[in-house]
């Protein structure tokens, strides 16, 4: 079974289980995660999901629809940052991502 640690701002980290197929983004709103919004709910309108992903963590090439909306995020983004309603889990990888201060 996959796992999501999310670090928050303040440092604080929230451990969950997930399901492989599922999102980093899904994950957080099914656990309680702070720090991702997901306004649109994960079709790719709003930005509101985004994540810093952690160096030993490694998800498959964004979409050019993604990068685009990187663009829009509250927070700057930096060349680790993904929106999580993208990013899948696998296997029984343990994830780990940080959430900016903002998202709105
Ligand atoms: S949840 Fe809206 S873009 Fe990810």
């Amino acid at each position: 079974m996959p796992s999501v640690t999310y670090t928050a701002f303040d440092g604080s980290e929230t451990a969950v289980e997930g399901f492989a197929g599922d999102s980093v983004m899904e994950t957080a709103v099914r656990n309680g995660v702070a720090g991702i919004v997901a306004e649109c709910g994960g079709s790719l309108s709003c930005a509101t999901c985004h994540v810093f992903v952690c160096a030993d963590t490694v998800f498959p090439a964004m979409e050019d629809l993604e990068d685009d909306m990187l663009d829009g995020t509250a927070v700057d983004r930096e060349d680790n940052s993904r929106l999580s309603c993208q990013l899948k889990l696998v296997g029984d990888a343990d994830v780990r991502v940080l959430t900016p201060e903002t998202q709105v």
